[in-house]
């Protein structure tokens, strides 16, 4: 059964954990699409050429230490503003979201570009301000040396880098259900998307 879930929004506005519970609670697999673009990050920073890098991405560079970490986050998020860098990854996740089972994609471009007839479409966000605080908290907790004011300043410049470009940028779809979780505990912005989920289920 084909049966797929596209979530899409800004860095740090919960996407991450509510796709996770989401794909638990319902049984469907998850891929979170920001490591596809990390990936390739991580290997211009390492001295590959952007495109190619892109076209021989493979599953296990998915699973390389230090992906999650902001360095990979801003060399991703200039690369995924190379176009043939976003086709080369397309059918990766088109195949994941056609897995018999059902599949979750989280990304900026999932319910616009790489998905537009899912079955659930969402968008989730929250202020700059809200989403700084939480990567500032996140990240001087695992003991990073990090500003309140200089994570502010990278989630500004990623939104503006992930929203102005003119390949596939972050936009809410018409039709997607818009979840802002700027004053929401993160349990509850997991039981909204998951009611929308269910609904959806039952059709
Ligand atoms: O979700 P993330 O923070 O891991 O994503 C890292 C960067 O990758 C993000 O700033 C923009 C890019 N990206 C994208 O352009 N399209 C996606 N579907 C997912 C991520």
């Amino acid at each position: 059964m084909i049966f797929t879930v596209a979530i899409d929004g800004p860095a740090a506005a919960g996407k991450g954990t509510i796709s996770r519970a989401i794909a638990a609670r319902f049984g469907l697999r998850h891929l979170d699409t920001g490591l596809l673009y990390r990936a390739v990050g991580r290997k211009v920073l390492e001295g590959a050429e952007p495109v190619a890098a892109a076209r021989a991405l493979v599953p296990e560079d998915l699973n390389v230490p230090g992906l999650r970490g902001s360095e990979a986050a801003a060399a991703a998020s200039q690369v995924a503003t190379i176009a043939d860098v976003r086709a080369a990854l397309v059918d990766f996740q088109r195949d994941f979201a056609r897995f018999d089972g059902g599949a979750v994609l989280d990304g900026r471009d999932i319910c616009t570009v790489i998905c537009p007839d899912a079955a659930v479409k969402l968008y989730v966000t929250a202020s700059p301000e809200v989403r700084a605080e939480r990567r500032f908290l996140e990240l001087s907790q695992a003991g990073a040396d990090v500003t309140r004011d200089g994570v502010l300043q990278d989630v500004l410049a990623r939104d503006a880098r992930d929203m102005g470009r003119a390949e596939a940028p972050l936009v809410a779809a018409a039709d997607a259900v818009v979840i802002d979780t700027s004053d929401m505990a993160i349990d509850e912005a997991v039981e909204r998307a998951a009611d929308v989920v269910a609904a959806a289920r039952k059709d």
